[in-house]
């Protein structure tokens, strides 16, 4: 195993798990999650901070029936119900911890 520190200052999870059609359970794939991924990405990118802030999909992360839903760090916040209004203030939020902290 090798390790090394994590080399972005600020991280997003959006969730974007799909669960199969006609499953019991919601899923944020079906509630906007890929899109919310794609719209963040492309916020960093414009606002010249991928260097600084990563954007990850991730699988469920548990808060399925309040997607779609992220989690962020290193301000360690879990966000549900999220949409694309929402965005520019997580990414503001993640912009000045990643401003604060290191890498
Ligand atoms: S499917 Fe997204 S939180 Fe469970």
């Amino acid at each position: 195993m090798i390790i090394r520190p994590v080399p972005f200052a600020a991280v997003a999870f959006v969730c974007t798990n799909k669960r199969p059609d006609g499953h019991p359970k919601p899923c944020c794939a079906d509630r906007g999650g890929l899109a919310l991924r794609d719209e963040l990405k492309k916020l960093v990118s414009e606002r010249g901070l991928d260097s600084r802030v990563k954007v990850y999909q991730s699988g469920c992360l548990g808060g399925c029936e309040f997607g779609p839903m992220a989690m962020t760090y290193p301000d360690g916040r879990m966000q549900f119900g999220v949409s694309a209004a929402d965005l520019p203030a997580m990414l503001d939020s993640l912009a000045a911890e990643a401003e604060d902290g290191s890498p």
